[in-house]
């Protein structure tokens, strides 16, 4: 009879046991400093009692991890990541994702390219650059010459290949100038957003999300355009006027599947007022954690 008790309250816990939850960080910062993703974590874990979270870290070191999110290979780092989650047991039966910043693409490779191995309930980027970026931080506010002619110069350098493979943000450096080169050059975001050719299985697995939330900021002054965080950009062949997901041959043509989740209602647009992933924890909660990580 008690034994009989005991196995009924165990089940009912692991049945209620919350879907845990993999953080992949932002350029600049680390997985687990206490004034950075360390700090969310435990936002994180007060919030949902008994969640398990993991913070990336990408290398052997916080210092290595800090380092790697300017000089290793993108593609490197999620299969790293792959082998990671993929072997870890507590992950077995799903977890949610969220991504920050440049996180929030090689997040989405994840999605894409492992979800053979991987279960991701839903997926939320947080103020993430899914067509890339033109422009320096700080720089797009200002609306100065200056930085124009900075983003002009970075062309040249972006695309050469020595400076694909050696720095991270080359790797989603979106030229709208010359949708050719970017297409041809780039070796990580134009794969991903099946610009080079189309592979099925990233449309399979993208389709596989509950819900792939898209978080942008209304006044962020670092990302630019700041359109990117919903997968909108500059028409193609100029630098001044945007343009919508909905109106990208991406999306027309649906080469990643999004027009078709777009339709199911799986793609979710939020925006919040402040800066560069500056949010207000009652917004989050409100928003992603009770739609999201806890229903
Ligand atoms: C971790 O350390 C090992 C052994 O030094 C090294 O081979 C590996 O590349 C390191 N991992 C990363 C992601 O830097
Ligand atoms: C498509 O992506 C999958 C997952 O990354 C990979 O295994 C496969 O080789 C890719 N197919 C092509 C044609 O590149
Ligand atoms: C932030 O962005 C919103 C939407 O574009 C705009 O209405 C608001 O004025 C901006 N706030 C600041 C402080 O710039």
């Amino acid at each position: 009879m008690r034994l009989w008790f005991i196995s009924i309250l165990f089940i009912k816990t692991i049945c209620a046991s919350p879907i845990p939850i993999v953080l992949w960080h932002g350029m600049g910062d680390t997985c687990c400093m206490s004034f950075s993703l360390g700090s969310f974590k435990i936002f994180l874990e007060n919030q949902i009692p008994g969640v398990y979270v993991i913070s990336l870290r990408i290398g052997n070191s916080t210092v290595e991890d800090f380092e790697n999110g300017y000089f290793m290979n993108p593609n490197r780092q999620v299969d790293y990541v792959c082998k990671q989650l993929a072997s870890d047991p507590k992950l077995s039966s799903g977890f949610n994702a969220i991504g920050f910043s440049q996180g929030c693409q090689f997040l989405r490779a994840v999605v894409q390219r492992c979800g053979d191995r991987l279960t991701i309930k839903n997926y939320i980027s947080l103020g993430g650059q899914h067509q890339g970026v033109y422009g320096l931080p700080h720089c797009g506010a200002l609306q100065h010459e200056t930085c124009d002619y900075i983003r002009k110069l970075l062309n040249y350098a972006a695309y050469n290949s020595w400076v694909q493979s050696s720095l991270v943000q080359a790797t989603y450096w979106h030229d709208p100038l010359n949708e050719d080169n970017y297409k041809q050059s780039s070796i990580f975001l134009a794969e991903i957003n099946n610009e080079k050719s189309v592979n099925k299985t990233y449309i399979q697995n993208l389709n596989k999300l509950d819900n792939f939330v898209l978080v942008k900021f209304d006044n962020d002054t670092i990302v630019q355009p700041r359109e990117t965080e919903w997968f909108g950009f500059y028409a193609p062949g100029q630098d001044k006027k945007m343009m919508t997901l909905q109106q990208s041959m991406l999306y027309k043509e649906d080469r990643l599947g999004l027009k078709k989740m777009d339709k199911a209602g799986k793609l979710k647009f939020l925006s919040t007022p402040g800066d560069h992933l500056h949010f207000s924890e009652e917004w989050f909660i409100k928003n992603i954690i009770k739609p999201y990580l806890t229903s």
